[in-house]
């Protein structure tokens, strides 16, 4: 298939570009670069051996967007372009709502107006707020989100329903992310914060190189086995993969189409400080710190109807994402240069 990449610069997109060519596909990027640089794709390149097409275009851009589509022809769409810090979404709402939104209703209007009625859109385990079960199950209600980004991927999925169900043309598949780290084996890409991060693999890496004093451990009271998060990491290839996987839900026509996509095993905070130690050979000096506001205990899931039906499993377990995390970290000290 030829699959159109909104977002394909930042760190999940770039990933999956590499996992959808690796399968037989081609695709084409559109990214307004606001929180990545063109350098991922040129890393891209040089494990594919192809020059991704790329348009920096921003999906609120009518125009521009549809100049891509008179341009090319496309089977799919994998919707990533979005803004994604929390923290950020609070101080900024307006921003987070216009962006988020504003940019998948033009994505989907262009997209319709084009004869591409299929989309793969980027959701999070966020959506289930504080869970009502454990392990998460997509037959999980929904929950309360905490903050404004939350609040955006809760909102487009029911926008994304509403579309399918006045349109059966329409084929929708909500992928809900668990907690992606990790980094493609060579070294050469990988998450590129900006600022201080707000997540806790890039402040362990962070920490590890130097560039921070100490990770903060935010509560070591929580009802979990050893008082400190709990959540369901999930290794950024695997989770690049499942996108090529859910391409079946769109071939077979599924309609709406609903998955978790994580491992199924949580870890605690102080879990992933010890493996990173141990696998790496470094030491991350931490201290616990209170509780975050708007922080759950525990976050994993059910990942069993994602490999019934798309055939997708994760392959990689926490010591891979430490050591991968690590080692783009260690051989990329500031990220990817600036364009
Ligand atoms: P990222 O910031 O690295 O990538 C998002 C990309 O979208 C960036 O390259 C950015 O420049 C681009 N973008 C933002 N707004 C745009 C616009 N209006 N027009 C064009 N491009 C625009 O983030 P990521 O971690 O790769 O996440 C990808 C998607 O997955 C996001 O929608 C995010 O909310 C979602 N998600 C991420 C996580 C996570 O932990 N990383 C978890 C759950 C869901
Ligand atoms: C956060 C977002 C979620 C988003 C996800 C994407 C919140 C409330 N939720 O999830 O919406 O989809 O990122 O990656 O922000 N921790 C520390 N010290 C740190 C950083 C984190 O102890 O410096 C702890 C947290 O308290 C948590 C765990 O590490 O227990 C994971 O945190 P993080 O990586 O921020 O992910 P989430 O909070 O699960």
């Amino acid at each position: 298939m030829n699959i159109l990449v909104t977002g394909g610069a930042g760190f999940i997109g770039s990933h999956t570009l590499i996992e959808l060519y690796t399968a037989g596909h081609t695709a084409v990027v559109v990214d307004n670069l606001y929180n990545s640089s063109k350098e991922s794709l040129r890393r891209v390149k040089a494990i594919i051996g192809v020059d991704v097409p790329f348009y920096e275009v921003d999906i609120r851009d009518r125009e521009g967007l549809q100049k891509v589509f008179s341009e090319n022809q496309f089977d799919c769409c994998i919707h990533f372009a979005g803004l994604k810090a929390v923290g950020e979404s609070v101080a900024k709402p307006l921003e987070y709502y216009e962006n988020n939104m504003n940019g998948t209703f033009i994505l989907l209007d262009v997209m319709r107006n084009n004869g591409c009625k299929n989309i793969i859109f980027s959701s999070s385990a966020t959506v289930y707020g504080n869970p009502a079960m454990i392990p998460i199950t997509e037959e999980c209600p929904k929950g309360e989100c905490t903050n404004p980004y939350g609040q955006t991927k809760s909102m487009l999925e029911e926008v994304l329903k509403d579309v399918q169900k006045a349109d059966p043309e329409w084929n929708v598949v909500l992928l809900r992310y668990f907690n992606p780290i990790g980094a493609h084996k060579s070294g050469t890409m990988g998450e590129n914060p900006n600022g201080i991060p707000n997540n806790l693999m890039p402040y362990i890496t962070q920490t590890a190189i130097g560039l921070r004093k100490e990770l903060g451990v935010f509560g070591n009271d929580y009802p979990t086995p050893d008082g400190t998060g709990v959540r369901d990491y999930i290794h950024v290839v695997d989770l690049a993969k499942a996108h090529v996987c859910a391409l079946k839900a769109i071939a077979d026509k599924a309609g709406l189409a609903i998955y978790n996509i994580g491992t199924g095993h949580g870890y605690s905070v102080l879990d992933v400080v010890k493996a990173f130690e141990k696998v790496n050979g470094v030491k991350v000096p931490y201290s616990i710190k209170p509780r975050r506001p708007g922080d759950i205990a525990t976050c994993y899931c059910d990942p069993a109807k994602a490999e019934k039906e798309l055939g997708w499993k994760a392959q990689y377990g926490i010591e891979d994402m430490c050591q991968d995390s690590w080692r783009w970290q260690s051989q990329n000290p500031n990220g990817y240069p600036k364009n």
